[in-house]
This record gives structure tokens, sequence and C-alpha cells, in this order.
């Protein structure tokens, strides 16, 4: 009989595209997928650990599927991702969560498959958490599953230690892949019909930094965007410190670039952005924006900010929330500081009232959403570049490079999916209604 699977993934885009290796891993193994849980012969939770909000999230869907495995005895309840990788989880889920079969972190997403088979002929529970990064491994089935998009890993782990941030604890440090596997892998995805192709790592803006032969961002943004064929480039995350000025230069003048740039400042306040580790100050972001919207043709800026970090004062939030005003960002995302155990922040005194973490975020949140309002507004009347990607009754429906959604009333017969110029004419609900421009 066929067997099922079902993955449900937390967290981030690295996530996402992670849970996409599991699946070509259950493929590989002949597992078709569910898109009911109650169906599934392996449920896999790929998690996140962020924060808090997060696991306890993670925590309590895993919980829920204890049912199932009652209702099911031969159901295979497998857990991974970050949280898995954190101290002291391995042995709380052997503790504490029975149901669950098997449990593996961050470093060895490429056994899944093995630990599968090793299950099904032993029935053994499985708990392997390495605690640490080993080689890239290059040979990995996928199941990509997000349509006109493909992700494609440059680089894993981060350097940083943000002192918020317990990613540096679970994904380890800072790896880049050779520069040949990225450009053959893309260039299959090319030749697969992929359009977008996202370029992921937790700061994109250092790859190629532990190869020490001159290797860089912007070397890998130029190779890429001079491959033939009908595609753009996209990449997150960049980090403020590291964003130099060749790779400005090189999305502003590669057409077959994204001039989307996700720069997260997590504060206007260069007293916490100290406190955080950052390694820039305010107003070198500032220099950098500059830069981005002096050279870049129609540039899209989003952000992540961090509310109620540690000591921040009503006054430091208002740098934030001024800079913020100032930059006019198309995206901001923000989120309320969560300790993270074992992180350098989660020891400071002077931690910020829950109350006032909520009315920061709210604050913030009702700004970003009024300048977001104001820009779409001065859309109107200008000539932009869309994926057109389906078709509808009476037209197309299509997405620009920062993801907004463009309605466009049409007859014309196009072969989708095609990039196309259109002009924007109104907003109809938050989606932008547009005509071909040719
Ligand atoms: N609390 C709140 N937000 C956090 N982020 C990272 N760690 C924390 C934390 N402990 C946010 C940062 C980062 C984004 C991915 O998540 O803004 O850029
Ligand atoms: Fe975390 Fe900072 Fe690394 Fe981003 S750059 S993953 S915020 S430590």
């Amino acid at each position: 009989m066929q067997k099922h699977y079902y993955i449900k993934t937390y967290g981030c885009q690295m996530n996402v595209h992670e849970s996409e290796k599991l699946a070509g891993m259950l493929k590989s193994l002949n597992y078709e997928e569910t898109t009911n849980m109650a169906d599934a012969d392996v449920i896999v939770f790929n998690t996140c650990c962020i924060r808090d909000a997060a696991e306890q999230k993670v925590l309590g869907n895993i919980g829920a599927v204890k049912k199932l495995k009652k209702q099911n005895p031969n159901l295979i309840v497998a857990v991974c991702g970050c949280m898995a990788q954190e101290d002291g989880r391995k042995e709380l889920f052997k503790e504490k969560y029975p149901h669950v079969s098997i449990v593996f972190g961050t470093h060895n997403l490429h056994m899944f498959k093995d630990y599968l088979i090793k299950f099904n002929a032993t029935k053994q529970k499985i708990y392997d958490v390495w605690e640490s990064e080993k080689e890239i491994n290059e040979d990995v089935d996928m199941y990509r599953t997000s349509n006109n998009n493909a992700w494609v890993n440059i680089m894993y782990g981060c350097n940083n230690f943000c002192t918020y941030c317990i990613v540096p604890y679970v994904r380890g440090r800072e790896r880049s892949r050779a520069m040949n596997d990225i450009v053959s892998e893309v260039k299959s995805l090319i030749s697969e019909g992929y359009k977008y192709i996202t370029l992921l790592g937790q700061n994109v803006n250092s790859y190629g930094n532990d190869f020490k032969d001159g290797t860089n961002f912007a070397k890998l943004l130029k190779t890429l965007a001079n491959l033939d064929g009908d595609f753009r480039i996209k990449f997150m995350t960049s980090h403020p410190k590291d964003l130099t000025d060749e790779v400005i230069n090189t999305i502003a003048t590669e057409p077959k670039l994204s001039k989307v740039i996700h720069l997260p400042v997590q504060s206007g306040s260069n007293r916490i952005l100290k406190l955080m580790n950052r390694n820039y100050t305010v107003e070198h972001y500032k220099t950098l924006i500059k830069k981005i919207k002096e050279q870049v043709p129609n540039y899209f800026i989003s952000t992540d900010i961090i509310v109620g970090f540690p000591h921040e004062t009503e006054e430091d939030f208002m740098a934030t929330y001024n800079l913020v005003n100032e930059v006019k960002y198309g995206g901001v995302f923000g989120f309320m500081y969560s300790p993270r155990t074992g992180t350098i922040a989660e020891k400071m005194d002077e931690q910020v009232p829950q109350e006032i973490k909520n009315e920061r975020v709210n604050r913030l949140l009702a700004l970003s959403k009024q300048i977001i309002k104001e820009q779409n507004q001065q859309l109107i009347g200008k000539t932009m570049e869309c994926l057109v990607e389906s078709k509808t009754d009476d037209g197309y429906l299509a997405t620009l490079d920062n993801g907004k959604n463009v309605i466009i009333t049409s007859n014309k017969n196009l072969t989708l999916p095609t990039f196309k110029n259109v002009k924007i004419n109104s907003i109809n609900r938050n989606k932008l209604v547009a005509e071909f421009c040719d």
C-alpha cells in the first residue's frame, strides 16, 4: 500500500528549503506527500527556536500528534531542525514525548533517509544530534515545492554571535558552498524553467570569506547574473556590516538581479546596536541606504527590527521609530525580543517588561503599515517588471519581485510564466491593478 508523509515546517526560508530536502529523501523511499496529517505514515516536524513563541508552538503541535500515534501505532514521528539542535532538547523529547521515534539536528539533516531505513528495520528509536558541523554534503535528494521560485543554499551557519541570537549555536560556523556547485545547481534550475532563484544564507554578504582566495558575494552574483536564460536572482539575508559597495553596484547594474534588499537593522540606537554586538553604527547603516537609493533602480528595502532588547529605553525605541520613518521601508518584520537560553543577552539585567514590548511593536508596525500604504499609492503610474504566473477569467495574476500581487486585465495570449513590464493603474484591496506595456 502507498505510504504517505506530512512535513510541518516552522520558521524561515532556510527551513522551508530544508523541508524540500527532507521531502526528497522521503520520495526516494517511495513515500508520497499527503496534505492531511491524519493520513500520514511519517510526520516530520522541522522546527525553529529563534523565539520562545515558535518553540511553544512546536511543542504544542508535537504533543497533539500523540493521539494520532495512539490510533496508528505504526506512525513514525520525527523531529529535526534548530530546536532539536538546542542543548537538552534531545533529552526532553526522549523523556517527555515518547511518541517521537526519530530526533536529529541541523548538522545531520542529510542522514534522515538512513535513520528512516534503520527505524523501519529495527523499530529502535533514534536520537542522533551532532554536536558540530561537518563538511557540506552535496549529495542530497530534493523535492522542490515552491512554484516558480527555487531556493539555493550558498552558505550555512553564522559567525556573528549577535547577543540575542541562538542561530550560531544551532547552525554552527559559516561554511560557503563551492562556487562551481552553486553555479551548476543554478544552471540546471534555469533549464528546468525556474524564474526566480533565491540564494540563501544567514549572512550572504560574507559568502566566500572562508575560502580566503578572493571569492566573494559580488563575484558570485556577477557570475550567476551572466548565465543564459530568462530568470532573476534573489538573495537573503544581508548583514549591514558586510554589504560592500561592490555588491550594491552589482545589484544596481545587473538586470537579472532582484532589486529587493533585505537589510536587517535591528535597532536605530547605537547604544543598543553595541549591546547587540551588531558591529555597525546607525550612521554606517544610513550611508548604505543612501547608496542603495541613489544607485539601485526600483529598489525595495525591507528590514528586521527587535523591540524591547534589554536596556532599551523609550528614547532608544524612538530612534528606531524615527529611522523607520526616515528610510521608509517597503517591509518591516518587527519582533519582540525573546530571551534565548545560552545567549549573552539572556543574562543582561534590565529586561524590558512584556507590556512595553507589545506596545512598542504595535507602534512600529502601525507606522510601517502607513508607510507601505503611501508607497503603494506612489506606484500608481509607474512601469514595473513582474512575473506573470497564472491566468484568470479576464486576464492574469502576476507578482513584482518584492512579492506584491498584481492583477492584469488582458485578452493577450501568453505562455506562462513570463516576465513582462506593466503599468500600475490603481490599487484594489492591497492588490496592484495594472496593464501590459506591450
Ligand atoms: N528575539 C526576537 N527576535 C529575534 N531575532 C533573532 N533572534 C531573536 C530573539 N532572540 C530576529 C532578528 C532576526 C530575525 C530572523 O529574527 O530580527 O533578523
Ligand atoms: Fe543571528 Fe546575527 Fe547571525 Fe543573523 S547575523 S543569524 S541575527 S547571529
